[in-house]
């Protein structure tokens, strides 16, 4: 919020000084300081303002500054070098901000003016295989921009466009008919089926005709073989549960699961519309869309007249745009697709859906710890079950350990040891795939994302815990404190260091869904406990010198765990009490 605030002055300032249509260009220059002897936050823009002028920065800096109007907000800003604009928040005016946070819900985060719609598309396994690694990131990024997107007040429809119509059931079919265990089957189709999937792919690698009569099979399902989609619909709800329970585990919901399959039968009129209005063309027997300077086309539909994923993408837009009606749409998909969604971008425009912002959050790939690919020993992908209960299972490892090793012995009963290795288990495995740039691939280590210092969800939990802890030994009421409405008190620069980086929560989320990238929280959650740290270590809080100050630091300890909840809560992490 200050931030906002900053950047709101600085635009009435900025005024004719330089063309609106730059002004965010220009704002964007104005960032947190990185050493806060000379303020807290400094304004870079005057340089590049002043050679576009063709004036000194340090003029158009002065000049900015004569008109800025931030007294409420700042001391008077200095300039420093080349025309750089330092500002300093006033001590009052974070007191009384904390103060709001304190009695507020939402720690002072406002709801944002202009609310938009947005759909997001996420996760979007291809079912009737079970879920791999690859798969947690566009779950849990998804997942993480959905709630923190929902938290500013914007309307989010999340919808996981679930792959239930391709190869991988023709794959299936052709198992089912040859190798099925009718009584394997009959106890678990989860894992008949998977089983199924496995060995015909096993046997498309060994034999060429295998894949063929997998599309033949594909192929039928398509053209509505009355056998096979009455066996796609045998199969189905077991793929869903598969899924779902993987969900449950992660504790994702959606709101609406429209697979591929739901467009099947609006995919012919798609591609009429296109041909209709000059937007495909035939090719060799194929419709394609075709592209300036590009010699790809996107074939909507083959020669054998079978549709493509693309087909499906560009009818799901059409469905969601009469249905939604969003201001956006994100998808949540590996970066590999990025010209897929480039074509589909490009056509769905061409077709008059020009006002809505297509966005693909594309993402880096999952690396094991010798940089390739994650896979297993055998080469095969990892499946995303074994990785959950492999971290909750070190997890608890560390709980025990840990727990073992308390002064007066051991405080958790069995049972809250399971618990708490799942919330840190699972928290640890979310945390370490939200905490990297999502642009970048990065190195799966179950050591690093459940190391207790460092930037994990661990170290987080762990501080909440620690602070919450706090309470119980001083036997402190703190929501009654909090009714209390007693003043924040900056005695020493760790507690102002504190309340200052508690404020910028605000300004976290909003850097998070600029550009979708929930590292933006990760790394605020992580400056924020260490600032605890730094204040934990420096100030006495149960032993305050006086009881002002007792009280003032309580309401600081409970900010920072409530902001470290609410955090973890927007990137689908739970806390814990107790570790
Ligand atoms: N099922 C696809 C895959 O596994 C991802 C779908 C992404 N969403 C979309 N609308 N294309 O590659």
């Amino acid at each position: 919020m200050i931030l906002s605030l900053l950047k709101e002055r600085f635009r009435d300032a900025l005024g004719d000084l330089a063309d609106a249509s730059r002004h965010d260009e220009l704002l964007d220059l104005i960032r947190r300081g990185s050493d806060p002897r000379f303020g807290d936050y400094q304004a870079n823009f005057a340089m590049p303002l002043g050679k576009r002028l063709g004036r000194r920065p340090r003029d158009v800096a002065a000049e900015v500054v004569d008109r800025l109007d931030v007294d409420d907000l700042c001391h008077a800003p200095e300039i420093a070098g080349p025309g750089f604009i330092n500002l300093r928040v006033k001590d009052d005016w974070l007191i009384r901000r904390l103060a709001a946070a304190v009695g507020d819900e939402r720690l002072g985060v406002g709801e944002v003016g202009s609310p938009r719609t947005y759909v997001v598309d996420y996760s979007a396994p291809n079912v009737a295989k079970p879920m791999h690694v690859g798969h947690i990131r566009s779950t849990v990024i998804g997942d993480a921009l959905c709630r923190t997107l929902r938290f500013l007040g914007h309307t989010v429809v999340s919808d996981n466009h679930i792959g239930d119509w391709g190869t991988q059931f023709g794959m299936i079919l052709y198992g089912y008919r040859h190798f099925v265990d009718e009584d394997a089957y009959q106890a678990n189709r989860v894992e008949e089926l998977a089983r199924l999937y496995r060995l015909v792919r096993q046997l498309m690698d060994e034999r060429d005709e295998i894949g063929s009569a997998v599309l033949a099979e594909t192929a039928k399902l398509h053209a509505g073989d009355e056998e096979n989609l009455r066996l796609w619909r045998e199969f189905l709800p077991a793929c869903e549960e598969e899924i779902d329970g993987v969900y449950r585990r992660l504790g994702v919901a959606f709101d609406h699961t429209l697979g591929e399959s739901f467009y099947n039968d609006r995919l012919g009129s798609i591609v009429d519309e296109l041909i209709e209005r000059g937007i495909a063309k035939e090719s060799d027997g194929a419709i394609c869309v075709f592209f300036k300077g590009q010699d790809v086309p996107m074939i909507v539909r083959k020669q054998d007249g079978a549709f493509l994923y693309a087909t499906t993408d560009l009818a799901t837009i059409r469905y969601r745009m009469e249905t939604f009606r969003p201001d956006a749409i994100l998808y949540v998909v590996d970066h590999r697709q990025g010209m897929h969604f480039d074509h589909v971008f490009a056509a769905a425009r061409r077709m008059g859906h020009d006002r809505v912002e297509f966005q693909h959050v594309s993402f880096g790939t999952v690396l094991g710890e010798d940089g390739r690919p994650f896979r297993t020993r055998s080469g095969d992908t990892v499946g995303l079950e074994s990785l959950l209960d492999e971290a909750v299972r070190r997890a608890a490892e560390i709980v025990a350990v840990g727990d073992d090793a308390k002064p007066d012995g051991p405080e958790l009963s069995a049972g809250q040891r399971e618990r708490i290795a799942e919330t840190v288990g699972i928290g640890a495995l979310k945390y370490a795939d939200l905490s990297h740039n999502r642009t970048s691939d990065y190195v799966f280590s179950f050591d690093k994302m459940l190391a207790m210092n460092g930037n994990t969800a661990t170290y987080m939990q762990y501080a909440y815990t620690r602070v919450r802890s706090i309470f119980r030994r001083g036997d402190v009421d703190i929501e009654a404190l909090r009714r209390r409405g007693v003043p924040i008190v900056f005695s020493l620069p760790a507690e102002r260091a504190l309340g200052l980086e508690l404020l910028r929560f605000a300004e976290a989320l909003d850097l998070a869904v600029l550009d979708y990238r929930p590292n933006q929280l990760t790394g605020y959650l992580f400056d924020l406990a260490n600032r605890y740290s730094t204040f934990f270590e420096q100030c006495h809080v149960l032993k305050a010198e006086t009881d002002a100050l007792r009280q003032s630091r309580l309401l600081l300890c409970d900010l920072t765990a409530r902001t470290i909840h609410k955090g973890l809560e927007l990137l689908g992490i739970d806390v814990v009490e107790q570790m």
